[in-house]
């Protein structure tokens, strides 16, 4: 799943964040089967500067906490045991991974910010979102990650059935070509 034009777009329009070195090393890390970390937080950082002057919150700082909210660098899909988190799951450390690599790369942050950012996994987080902003990245988060999700499945369901048409192109062969050995052969 690649990033529209328009996302592009938008970020161009924070390249502070979007071109720091440390940063663009979320491109490197996967996320839910369809996509990487770097592009993730652009779709919901997208999402939640779109909805936030409907709901009163800030557009930069919505676009802000949905860049950084997931700035880890560790790949869930390997075995993190050794990534340093005392055998924690992903879903609780990485929230405050983000706030401590964001604010380590220069990238202030709110008290409300980073509130919302180390809430953004609820129901599976150490916090509740506890703002207005908080609740929008959550929402966004999980939108984003199912629209994420179902893409991969559906990607995985085409190759399924390429996989299933070509084994049967292949046992069509077999046969025919058993069939002209019986007959012709
Ligand atoms: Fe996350
Ligand atoms: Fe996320």
């Amino acid at each position: 799943m690649t990033l529209s034009d328009d996302a592009v777009r938008f970020a161009a329009s924070y390249t502070e964040i979007t071109r720091n070195p440390s940063y663009l090393q979320l491109l490197t890390v996967p996320r839910h089967g369809s996509t990487n970390t770097y592009d993730h937080s652009v779709r919901v950082a997208q999402l939640a500067h779109r909805l936030a002057p409907k709901l009163g919150i800030d557009p930069d700082s919505a676009a802000r906490v949905g860049l950084l909210h997931d700035f880890c660098l560790v790949d869930y899909h390997k075995n993190d045991k050794d990534s340093g988190h005392d055998g924690r799951w992903y879903c609780f450390y990485h929230p405050e991974d983000a706030v401590k690599n964001s604010l380590a790369a220069g990238f202030p942050l709110s008290r409300k910010e980073q509130q919302a950012i180390r809430s953004h996994m609820f129901p599976l987080a150490s916090s509740v979102p506890s703002s207005r902003l908080g609740c929008l990245l959550t929402l966004c988060d999980k939108a984003i990650a199912a629209q994420e999700s179902f893409a991969g499945a559906a990607e995985s369901y085409v190759r399924f059935k390429l996989l299933l048409s070509l084994g049967s192109a292949r046992a069509v062969r077999v046969v025919r070509r058993n069939t002209y050995d019986r007959f012709f052969g």
